[in-house]
């Protein structure tokens, strides 16, 4: 009923969106995110649209949709496909259902380090022909966001190892993989859209979740959720994905400034990232009083591992690009090392 209604609000959001789909003559670029406007990806995107505005402002009118105004991502992301929107920002983890290929970032301590991720995600070499390589799905991955290392966090105790999770609901993304991932924890994947989590947490439908320390404040989580374990086991990048058709009609002086945009709301939304983790980290402390708890990962670690070689027997074309995100990785090491 709730998804039917959710549906109808959209579509009737939509209705009246296109009807308006011209401004002045302007057209209307829309871009759907699920955070709130003090998160860095909103504040990315408002800089996103004061630099596309500056430059092709008599053509377009950028328009910003926050806190799943436009439905879950897995709503935007359709409604990108199809271009009944332009943009939206998507977890990594959702579009592998859109697309295999993303089934590689959603692989639990796939990265060594905050480093080894963001190195590997700066690597135009192995990420453009990714980025580029989903046509058949009707978008193209366009920009990369910090959304940090999710940990999990719980209501009524706190994880300290894996057996801790055995028996717990928790709230995954709508992901396969992420499924998968929360059996081998030994815990009950509950998935859901990220916007439900805080009822869900409330009305204890499910006994925690897995996120970075944004959820805690920007979400509110942590007024419910008062352990939150650093179990570090994913590194998942947002992904801005934007419609085909509506990139490939750019002419190339438009798209050079649309890829400058691009440029700049990733490298805007990275700066504000590592200030709004210790800011959250420190209100949800002294404010909320959630409790941190600092595990031994490698407890966890050794219970999910067996996902890599799962998905890349699965899906055998990861497999090169598996084998450079450890070469990047090593390199890193034998660098910090000299
Ligand atoms: C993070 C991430 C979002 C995602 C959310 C979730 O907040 O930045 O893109 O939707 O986690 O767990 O659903």
């Amino acid at each position: 009923m709730k998804k039917i209604l959710n549906l109808l609000i959209i579509a009737f959001c939509l209705f009246v969106l296109g009807a308006c789909g011209k401004k002045d003559g302007r057209r209307i670029i829309r871009i759907s995110h699920n955070q709130a406007q003090d998160h860095p990806t909103n504040i990315g995107l408002l800089e996103f649209e004061k630099f596309i505005e500056s430059k092709l402002g008599d053509k377009y009118d950028v328009k910003i949709f926050p806190n799943e105004l436009l439905g879950s991502q897995v709503n935007t992301v359709e409604l990108t496909q199809t271009g009944a929107i332009d943009f939206t920002v998507a977890s990594n983890a959702i579009l592998e259902s859109f697309d295999d290929i993303y089934q590689i970032f959603n692989l639990p301590y796939l990265f060594d380090s905050p480093e080894h991720y963001h190195a590997v995600m700066d690597n135009a070499q192995l990420i453009n022909p990714i980025f580029t390589s989903t046509n058949k799905s009707g978008f193209e991955a366009v920009a990369w966001l910090d959304a940090g290392t999710r940990n999990f966090y719980t209501v009524k105790k706190g994880v300290n190892n894996p057996d801790d999770l055995k028996g717990l609901k928790i709230r995954v993304q709508q992901s396969a993989s992420n499924i998968r991932m929360m059996e081998l924890f030994g815990g009950a994947a509950t998935p859901m859209g990220f916007g439900e989590v805080y009822t869900a947490l409330q009305q204890g439908v499910i006994d925690g979740a897995e996120n970075n320390e944004l959820a805690l404040t920007s979400n509110k989580h942590g007024e419910v959720a008062k352990y939150y374990s650093y179990d570090m086991h994913q590194m998942v990048p947002d992904i801005l994905i934007g419609n085909l058709k509506f990139l490939n009609n750019l002419s190339s002086e438009e798209r050079a400034v649309f890829n400058e945009g691009f440029r700049l709301f990733s490298q805007v939304q990275r700066e504000a990232w590592t200030a709004s983790v210790e800011k959250a980290k420190k209100q949800a402390e002294e404010e909320m009083h959630v409790q941190f708890i600092y595990p031994d990962v490698a407890l966890f670690k050794e219970k999910v591992l067996p996902l890599h070689n799962e998905v890349l027997n699965a899906n055998p074309k990861l497999k090169p690009i598996y084998d450079k995100i450890q070469e990047i990785g090593k390199d890193l090491k034998m660098g910090g090392n000299e």
